[in-house]
């Protein structure tokens, strides 16, 4: 069975990026979360930072792009040798064209939906992806909490996933703690984003260990 928890960087600690990414090794891959300052009222970092990330981060990269025009930066990103690169569907105008792109570049291909975005025209384009991420706080900010109400989401999106019979992972990124990782396991999620409470811990390599074994025991998958 395949969970995965993915720790964000952007609760880590900037000027000391290295030795956070040290202290979540034993997690599955790191999340990078690029923001522009137009998709999403936050500015964080870009292309350079990923590089630099990539180079000494002892895991693959799962990078976030909440950036304007992903048709035209996304692939720039697989090429730093990114893992997976999730684009936002409200901002690319190809979604399918930009994913098929990043495929050929040798990253999964990963579509993310805000609160407010209806799942519905993408369940038949989900073999196009390798990865849909179903936002449970707004994008912009670490420490938000977590929307409940994003479950039916969650739901009919690993449903369509198990029509078609994909092997889709279907990330929750938002609001996930050791207190809300249960109920989006519970609905389908088996890609679980936590930054502020992975690095707000005491330990965060604890922290991973607990949250993956909460996520597990709740899993249908
Ligand atoms: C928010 C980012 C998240 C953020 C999550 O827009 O996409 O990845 O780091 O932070 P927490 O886990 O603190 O909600
Ligand atoms: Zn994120």
């Amino acid at each position: 069975m395949a969970t995965r928890i993915n720790p964000s960087i952007l609760s880590a600690d900037f000027v000391n990026m290295e030795r956070d990414l040290g202290r979540i090794a034993d997690a599955d891959l790191v999340h990078v979360d690029v923001m522009d300052n137009h998709f999403v009222p936050n500015l964080t970092f870009g292309l350079q930072m990923v590089q630099r990330v990539q180079e000494v981060s002892p895991l693959p990269l799962d990078v976030h792009l909440m950036i304007d025009d992903p048709d035209r930066w996304a692939p720039d990103y697989a090429e730093t040798g990114a893992f997976s690169v999730t684009f936002h569907a409200e901002a690319a105008t190809d979604p399918v064209a930009l994913a098929r792109r990043l495929r050929e570049i040798g990253a999964r291909a990963g579509i993310a939906l805000k609160p407010g975005t209806d799942p519905e025209p993408y369940l038949d384009l989900l073999s196009e992806f390798d990865q849909l991420l179903v936002m449970t706080v707004e994008p912009g900010f670490g420490g938000q909490s977590f929307k409940r109400d994003m479950m039916p989401k969650l739901q009919a999106v690993r449903a369509a996933a198990e029509r078609s019979g994909l092997d889709l992972w279907l990330q929750v990124d938002g609001g996930i703690s050791l207190e809300t990782i249960e109920v989006a396991a519970e609905n389908g999620a088996d890609t679980f984003v936590a930054g502020s409470s992975v690095f707000n811990a005491a330990d965060p390599a604890d922290q991973i260990r607990m949250l993956r074994e909460r996520a597990a025991a709740h899993s249908h998958r």
